[in-house]
């Protein structure tokens, strides 16, 4: 299939606004997709010189083609708690979240969740997500179930807890250790599919629980690793209470082994200069969850200020449903960008749409595979329309450059911004 559009890729982390050297536009671009593969990109008088004379042929034009979007921390078992009224993050853990999770204990009900939960994701432009599934297996199950029925390449755990949390959502860390190689052995490499060992933070893992935890990164060091680390005060005060040895919240993660380049630690928001030096070092990854924060009342992350330090923590862009409200990857950036607005920084257009991409891909050590439009890759791919609604064509008629129009997405755009999601090659969205 050749498929026609004005492209945007990145190459690299955007310097500055005027940064033309990191991406790739063409205006009137082509994509030529076999058997899942981006196996040309280019001009498209090129591209068409590449493929057989009776290809298919699918115009976008005047329509922006993007690599798919990503979305490196969300919660599968969450999509009913979206909108619940707490004061913070605890209250709303305990009053609303866990409650929910428990129902994930029927295969039923997962099962029925997991197939909204991948409609929403194509609806909404996102290829590639990270979610924490409920501690139950069969939220796992459900979940790389319907990925690979879909044949999209996602990051998932089954959550390990054994304490602070209701009964019907605790496992043991025996439990915790078997289930989780038990989802690996099932799932891992299945399709797409990629299994991360998912402690959910350290309030609720006691430490024979983070044992198990250390003992499955040792046996799987290529696997993902995802938690919380310093999202609120309150929480952060609980946790070095639970773990009184610890020098701090990020070390108690790092004597456990779990500090590293594939680990992925949701929030960061108030880590001190010690906590981002020890991740910097580690190549770990602090995902940014703009929704979930201020919806939380959590903080305001310092994006860029964690990105220029001379040790630079790497970063991650995240939807954190159902504690953030909004399952679009623009929606996201729109709030990202306001945090730093707040905090005095200016984020660029461009940094957004990397952060969504490429930056998000590189923050997955995936994007040999997704992120990008380059040959060889993954064919998941976007098409954006920054004159969706009545309110973005008025915009648009005013809009000159392609640095306006990706702030005029990103603004007011959504899921009605999303023309197409292609997964592996193949159009999703028109088939919901
Ligand atoms: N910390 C531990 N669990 C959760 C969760 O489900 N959501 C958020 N936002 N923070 C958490
Ligand atoms: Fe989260």
């Amino acid at each position: 299939t050749l498929v026609r559009g004005r492209l945007l890729s990145f190459l690299r982390r955007p310097q500055a606004i005027d940064d033309t050297e990191s991406y790739r536009y063409e205006e009137d671009g082509g994509l030529l997709v076999e058997n899942g593969t981006i196996v040309a990109a280019g001009p498209y008088g090129a591209v068409r010189a590449e493929a057989a004379a009776d290809a298919d042929e699918i115009d976008h034009r005047p329509h922006l083609i993007l690599p798919g979007l990503i979305d490196t921390h969300l919660h599968f078992p969450q999509m009913q708690v979206i909108g619940s009224y707490a004061a913070n993050l605890l209250e709303w853990l305990n009053t609303y979240t866990f409650p929910e999770e428990c129902r994930f204990v029927e295969s039923e009900h997962a099962a029925r969740i997991a197939r909204h939960f991948y409609d929403e994701m194509i609806r909404h432009g996102t290829t590639t997500a990270v979610a924490y599934c409920s501690v139950h297996k069969a939220s796992a199950d459900a979940y790389f179930a319907e990925a690979l029925k879909r044949g999209m390449r996602m990051v998932g755990g089954k959550v390990m807890m054994d304490r602070n949390a209701p009964q019907g959502l605790l496992d043991t860390p025996q439990m915790g250790y078997d289930e989780t190689r038990a989802v690996i052995a099932e799932w891992h490499g299945k399709g797409r599919n990629h299994v991360a060992i998912t402690p959910r933070f350290a309030i609720t893992s006691t430490p024979a629980q983070m044992e198990m935890t250390a003992a499955l990164a040792r046996e799987f060091p290529d696997l993902h690793i995802q938690t919380h680390l310093s999202e609120n005060h309150e929480e952060i005060r609980f946790t070095g209470e639970l773990y009184p040895d610890a020098i701090d919240y990020t070390d108690i993660y790092a004597k456990y082994g779990l500090l590293g380049p594939k680990s992925l630690f949701g929030h960061c928001i108030h880590l001190s200069e010690r906590e981002a030096d020890a991740m910097s070092e580690a190549g770990a990854v602090a995902v940014h969850c703009p929704t979930s924060n201020l919806f939380l009342g959590s903080g305001l992350f310092p994006l860029k200020a964690l990105s220029r330090r001379e040790k630079p923590v790497r970063i991650g862009v995240a939807t954190d449903i159902g504690g953030g409200t909004s399952y679009s990857m623009l929606k996201t950036m729109d709030e990202a960008y306001k945090i730093q607005q707040l905090l005095g920084e200016r984020l660029n257009p461009f940094e957004s749409f990397y952060h969504m991409t490429l930056g998000n891909a590189e923050a997955l050590s995936l994007s040999d595979h997704i992120g990008t439009l380059e040959a060889g890759t993954d064919a998941d791919f976007v098409v954006l329309d920054a004159a969706a609604t009545p309110a973005m064509a008025l915009k648009m008629e005013v809009t000159r450059s392609l640095t306006d129009e990706l702030f005029l997405l990103q603004t007011m755009g959504d899921d009605r911004a999303v023309r197409e999601t292609y997964v592996a090659g193949k159009a999703m969205k028109a088939v919901l």
